[in-house]
């Protein structure tokens, strides 16, 4: 059975995509702050079959990934998944953003993907096998404009970046990918966003569990290959 970890697994996007990742009969890891919240999406996902459990995991802390690859033990080694899908938009524009937001954006959206896949990719190249899927945003390519606020575009533009490297610095059949869910309905997306989870989950899904001759170091939408 395959094994898959979903950051900020508690609400949103990465909520739906834990549970299509349980109904593909995959063993998902929760990640979320507060394990009250990873709990109950546990229960949730349970009810329709899931085999899951909650890893409380704050991707801003080195020691809570370090106590949650502890936790894991020897399944830490063996996780065939990772989803970066943790992400926060604080507002500004490049001249009005104040530090705080800067280092919030940077800290969660592109090192909390770096902290974490630090962590878990070497057992993927160890063990020869692995996808990783960093959730980014249209508002984080050039080619779309880099719209919306500041430090989130330039935070999704270095996770972009980072998606890049960390492709070029894997081997074996890891397959690392970005996606760009789309403007989906979510309490950071708002209640006007066109998108349901399922749909904002779905190419995501798709690039988690793609084989060997799938995609590997681009962006997505749709399943379609964007220009970054
Ligand atoms: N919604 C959209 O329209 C849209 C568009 C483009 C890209 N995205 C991207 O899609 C991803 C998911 O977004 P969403 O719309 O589902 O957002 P959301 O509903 O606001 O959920 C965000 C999730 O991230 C978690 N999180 C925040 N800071 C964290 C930290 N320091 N450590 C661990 N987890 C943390 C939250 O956990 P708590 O519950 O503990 O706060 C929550 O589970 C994000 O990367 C976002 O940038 C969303």
């Amino acid at each position: 059975m395959r094994s898959a970890l979903i950051t900020g697994a508690t609400r949103g996007i990465g909520r739906e995509v834990a549970r299509q990742l349980a109904v593909r009969g995959i063993r998902v890891l929760v990640g979320c702050r507060e394990r009250a919240a990873g709990d109950r999406v546990v229960q949730e996902l349970a009810a329709a079959g899931g085999d899951t459990q909650a890893l409380v995991l704050d991707v801003t802390s080195a020691d809570s990934v370090a106590t949650a690859v502890r936790e894991l033990g020897q399944r830490a080694v063996e996780v065939d998944v990772l989803i970066n899908n943790a992400g926060v938009c604080p507002s500004g524009n490049a001249l009005d953003a104040d530090e705080r937001a800067w280092q919030e954006a940077i800290e969660v959206n592109l090192l909390g993907a770096v902290r974490i896949s630090r962590a878990l990719v070497p057992g993927m190249v160890q063990r020869g096998y692995g996808r990783v899927v960093n959730v980014t945003s249209s508002w984080g390519l050039f080619s779309e404009g880099m719209g919306g606020p500041a430090p989130y575009a330039v935070s999704k533009a270095a996770l972009d970046a980072y998606t890049c490297t960390l492709a070029r610095s894997v081997r074996g059949d890891v397959r690392v990918n970005a996606v760009d869910p789309g403007w989906v309905k979510t309490d950071m997306g708002g209640a006007a966003a066109p998108r349901n989870v399922e749909r904002g989950a779905e190419t995501i899904v798709w690039l988690a569990t793609i084989g060997a001759d799938g995609p590997h170091g681009g962006v997505f939408r749709d399943k379609r290959k964007l220009a970054w």
